[in-house]
């Protein structure tokens, strides 16, 4: 069997990584999960204390881009050989992401390292642009929605879990948090979010994990 690039593009928090990551298990494909390199390079910015800097002039980024490094060991994410896996999910980095995914030197900077990565076929890439712009070409595209409020509810169980015990933010905030980030992942210039006319439109509104997964599995068994 040939190996193929899987696209799975959609909204914050529809269920992109839960499924890609299994499909590719399911596969034996590489998973790349590219909102985790956006997020990189925000916590980046964050710790350098750039972000009001870049804030006034874009052009400020690009320094920072010339020597970083974004890679995967796994499920964990390596920036600048640290392992950031934990880092990248918090909340101040989520508040600034789409931000910094707007600036062109930063989506210049990462397509280069996404099409490199994908070069092997055998991927499945989740993202915002993966159908758009990475690899318009990937035979299987996939375009994943779900209701907003379903979705806050997902992260929110998602952040509970994971807290073991501490404050977590509430569904409501969550779910305007989720609509805020999808507005601005739209409304870019730069690869903005939105779905390639080959991509499959999957509502997993009431659809369970295994599902979804099974959905997408028997897509690429159509193909491959
Ligand atoms: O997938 P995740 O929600 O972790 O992505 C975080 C943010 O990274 C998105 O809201 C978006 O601003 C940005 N992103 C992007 N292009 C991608 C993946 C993520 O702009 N391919």
């Amino acid at each position: 069997k040939k190996p193929i690039i899987v696209a799975i593009d959609g909204p914050a928090a529809s269920g992109k990584s839960t499924t890609a990551k299994i499909l590719a298990g399911r596969l034996g494909y590489t998973y790349i999960d590219t909102g985790a390199m956006y997020r990189s390079v925000t916590l980046k910015v964050i710790r350098e204390g750039l972000l009001d800097e870049i804030r006034k002039d874009e052009t400020r980024i690009a320094e920072l881009l010339r020597t970083i490094t974004i890679g995967f060991q796994g499920e964990r994410v390596l920036l600048d050989g640290e392992d950031v896996s934990e880092a990248i999910r918090e909340n101040r980095v989520s508040r600034e992401v789409s931000f910094i995914s707007s600036l062109k030197p930063v989506r210049d900077k990462l397509r280069e390292l996404q099409q490199e990565m994908g070069r092997k076929r055998g991927i499945v890439m989740d993202g915002r642009d993966i159908g758009t712009v990475i690899f318009p070409d990937a035979e299987l595209k996939i375009f994943l929605i779900a209701d907003p409020a379903e979705r806050a509810k997902r992260r929110h169980a998602e952040l509970l879990l994971k807290a073991g015990g501490a404050a977590v933010p509430s569904v409501d905030e969550l779910e305007e948090e989720i609509k805020q980030r999808d507005r601005d992942d739209e409304q870019r210039t730069h690869a903005p979010l939105k779905r390639h006319p080959d991509a499959v439109l999957l509502d997993t509104s009431n659809m369970t994990i295994d599902e979804q997964v099974n959905v997408v599995y028997d897509l690429v068994n159509k193909i491959v």
